[in-house]
């Protein structure tokens, strides 16, 4: 026979993943044909080399796959000291099998099961994403928005989820309606006596510590019951939990084909796949927030990365408030304002001019880009922006550009209003110290004069006009991904961003 490398043939004797059996090696706990090998690379014929590890002889196993049900209150791995079982009290077989994919202690359902060193270590790459589909019994009844934002990503403490599926369940699906009926801890009764429950089924691409879990509790619904259905090309059907059985020949052959057949772990078919996938962006991008928060700055740099067209959306409202001071028109009378609002035309520009400004903005011609900035027009700009014939006025025309070509548009009402169907909604936020702290520093930055106290009293009357309003007031959109920038850098947070984007697929 064919000789091949020593980590292999350990992996398919059953002493775990090949990074795990190179570990054994390293460590000097193996022996061929009497002689300890440390070398990683070292190939060996596996019919005729002796080989051990601990000074035990292995012996060539067959593969073995198998599929448990594994009951809550069993755990996924092997911690000796831990106060429940494991599932090994479920399962005995000759072989030495290992758990590919963890499942938590109170989560139930499909748990593979495998001696197979090599397939394992594929399945497991994070590369591959091979969807999990779990059943979920949640309290209270999640609306069509938080069911998007599950489906879109939402912002947990480790980072953002991946676009996963989500649908809410009018009853369990046929095979699964005997597992209803089935006791739920006691902390769960108490919830779910008061309210009423209902069953999601979501299909996760990635798996994080109690992911499933974090992600419905930020909701508002916390989970009762988690079942895993589905694991790759294979779903749970009628075993009864605590039972186990051996996977078809089909299955196991599904499953090769799922983790690729290359020993690198990657079909070329499925890096194709994997590039085609990367390279489909979200179309429209919207970011809100409140003023201050980083959205320009973010927008701007997406849009460069790219190849986005960029709309701040403040800008328009600015050139409003600016004129309207120009020609001594009262903020406070609104007939006037709004009037004012459509009869002058705005265009916002790429910068034309190399003075250090973001954008050029032009009304009826006139170069207004510095004027919109000056800390007068800041201080009248939301009241003229709370007005509903000005947001008349201006909304469709940020729909017609946002209609030219994929673009990432920032303001307040983005997510909600203007592009309700954008297709990444980003919420980004800090507090109020914070973003006072950058408004001033950027101040002081142009050489202008600032007073810092003035600076969070002007930004603190903003944020109540821009969220106190009657008209499209600032908040985040229900699918809205929320990042908090108040201890990030801006590189931090497009690293973040950058993630969704990358991740993002249509759901
Ligand atoms: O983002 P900014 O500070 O340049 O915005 C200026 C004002 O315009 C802000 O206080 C509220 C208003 N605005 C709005 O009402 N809706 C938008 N989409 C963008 C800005």
């Amino acid at each position: 026979m064919a000789e091949e490398r020593l980590q292999k043939v350990l992996a398919q004797a059953g002493f775990g993943s090949r990074r795990a059996c190179e570990e054994l090696i390293r460590a000097g706990r193996v022996a061929v044909d009497g002689r300890i090998v440390t070398e990683l690379g070292t190939k060996v014929d596996p019919e005729t080399a002796e080989i051990r590890v601990d000074q035990q002889p292995i012996r060539r196993q067959p593969l073995r796959y198998v599929m448990l049900h594994k009951p809550t209150g069993y755990l996924s791995t092997e911690d000796v000291r831990a106060e429940y079982p494991s599932w090994k009290e479920l399962v005995q077989t000759p072989e030495r099998l290992f758990v590919v994919g963890r499942l938590d202690h109170d989560s139930e359902g499909l748990l593979l099961l495998t001696n197979d060193g090599e397939l394992a270590q594929r399945l497991m790459h994070p590369r591959h994403e091979h969807p999990k589909t779990y059943l979920v019994e949640v309290v209270g009844i999640p609306d069509a928005r938080k069911i998007r934002r599950l489906q879109h990503g939402i912002m947990l403490d480790d980072g953002p989820t991946a676009p996963a599926r989500a649908e809410l369940l009018s009853e369990l699906p046929q095979e699964y309606r005997r597992l209803q009926s089935r006791r739920v801890t006691a902390a769960g009764e108490d919830a779910a006596r008061s309210r009423p429950t209902r069953w999601l089924r979501i299909t996760l691409y990635e798996g994080r510590k109690r992911q499933l879990r974090r992600m419905v509790a930020l909701l508002g619904h916390p989970a009762l019951r988690v079942i895993r259905i589905g694991l790759g090309p294979l779903t749970l059907g009628d075993l009864r939990p605590g039972k186990w059985r051996d996977l078809t020949p089909g299955e196991v052959r599904a499953l090769r084909d799922a983790a690729g057949g290359q020993e690198t772990g990657q079909s070329s078919r499925q890096d194709g796949r994997e590039r085609k996938t990367k390279q489909l962006l979200p179309g429209m991008i919207a970011i809100d927030g409140p003023a201050a928060s980083g959205k320009s700055t973010i927008g701007r740099r997406l849009a460069q990365k790219y190849g986005y067209l960029y709309l701040d959306t403040g800008v328009m409202y600015r050139a409003v408030a600016a004129v309207a001071l120009a020609r001594g028109i009262a903020i406070s009378d609104e007939a006037a304002v709004t009037a004012l609002a459509r009869q002058i035309e705005i265009q916002v520009l790429a910068p034309t001019v190399a003075d250090g400004r973001d954008v050029t903005v032009l009304v009826d011609g006139a170069d207004l880009s510095w004027e919109i900035r000056k800390p007068e027009v800041d201080r009248v700009v939301s009241p003229v922006s709370a007005y509903e014939g000005v947001r008349q006025a201006l909304v469709p025309q940020q729909r017609r550009i946002a209609g030219q070509g994929p673009i990432v548009m920032v303001g307040r009402d983005i997510g909600t209003a203007v592009l309700p169907d954008a297709d990444l909604k980003i919420y980004l936020d800090a507090t109020l110290h914070e973003r006072a702290m950058r408004r001033y520093r950027e101040r002081l930055d142009r050489g202008e004069q600032a007073d810092f106290d003035q600076v969070l009293a002007d930004l603190r009357r903003r944020d109540e006009i821009d969220s106190g309003r009657k008209h499209s007031p600032l908040m985040p959109a229900a699918d809205a991904i929320m990042i908090d920038s108040t201890r990030l850098t801006a590189d931090e947070v497009m690293k973040l961003v950058q993630g969704l984007i990358e991740r993002w697929r249509r759901p």
